[in-house]
């Protein structure tokens, strides 16, 4: 069954048409337009024809000078800068699509979960609804790791307040960190496995003291250290990258 699978997928073939839109670079009939034009080459052939089809496994192609693969899905991280917004429809900041490529919109890509406006660091985005479903699920408890600079020092009685739980008002029981310890006078790092709404800035409220800063430095074993991303920058996640997120 596995070696039938493989076998078709291999297979898959699409007219290069389709194969642009399916990556997010437009319409079907803006794709053909671009293909006529002489704007895509394959193996450093233009292709004028939009009906030549190539298998689309493994398909490196240019548009505009720039190289692209196929992707049958896209995986991104990005180090999300400050003063952005995750919605699509934000309300004070800009989008974090304005930052992002085009035909991610086009592809219909959602961040996996959501950052405050003023939260920075690692923030995931796909247009593969099992995988931000999977990644989002609770039932999943993917860790996620987040540095918080605080307003009030850090003691030994605020991190065993949040490894032990604090009430935050609309939960039915008190939310605890799977782990948290001490980096600095006024900085701490705090394991999350939920993502609730500000969840991080009320336990630390409801703890005593007021979050100044937050930033995201990893999901499961996905690090930003690791991604060597600038603030503002992205990546495709590799094969490996994703392992990391799953284990
Ligand atoms: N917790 C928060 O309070 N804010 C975030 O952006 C993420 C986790």
């Amino acid at each position: 069954m596995a070696a039938l699978f493989w076998y078709s997928a291999a297979m898959t073939k699409l007219s290069l048409d389709r194969i642009l839109q399916s990556q997010g670079f437009g319409s079907r009939k803006w794709c053909r337009q671009l293909i006529a034009d002489g704007e895509v080459a394959i193996d450093g052939i233009v292709i004028t024809d939009f009906r030549a089809s190539f298998a689309t496994e493994g398909l490196r192609f240019t548009l505009f000078e720039e190289e692209w693969d196929y992707r049958a899905h896209l995986y991104v991280a990005l180090n999300k800068p400050s003063a952005i917004e995750c919605s699509r429809k934000p309300s004070h900041h800009p989008s974090v699509f304005t930052i992002l490529p085009e035909q991610f919109t086009w592809r219909d890509v959602q961040p996996v979960g959501r950052l405050d406006h003023d939260t920075t660091g690692l923030l995931l985005l796909s247009d593969d609804g099992a995988f931000i479903h999977a990644q989002s699920s609770p039932k999943r408890h993917v860790p996620k790791l987040y540095l918080a600079t605080t307003d009030e020092a850090v003691d030994e009685k605020l991190v065993q307040a949040l490894i032990a739980g604090v009430q935050l008002h609309d939960e039915p029981s008190p939310l605890a960190a799977l782990s948290c310890k001490q980096t600095g006078e006024h900085q701490l790092e705090i394991i999350l496995e939920q993502g609730k709404y500000h969840q991080v800035k009320r336990m630390l409220a409801a703890a005593g003291n007021h979050c100044a800063a937050l930033q995201r430095i990893a999901i499961g074993g996905l690090t930003l250290a690791a991604l060597e991303l600038e603030i503002g920058e992205w990546c495709f996640l590799n094969d490996e990258q994703l392992e990391l997120l799953r284990n």
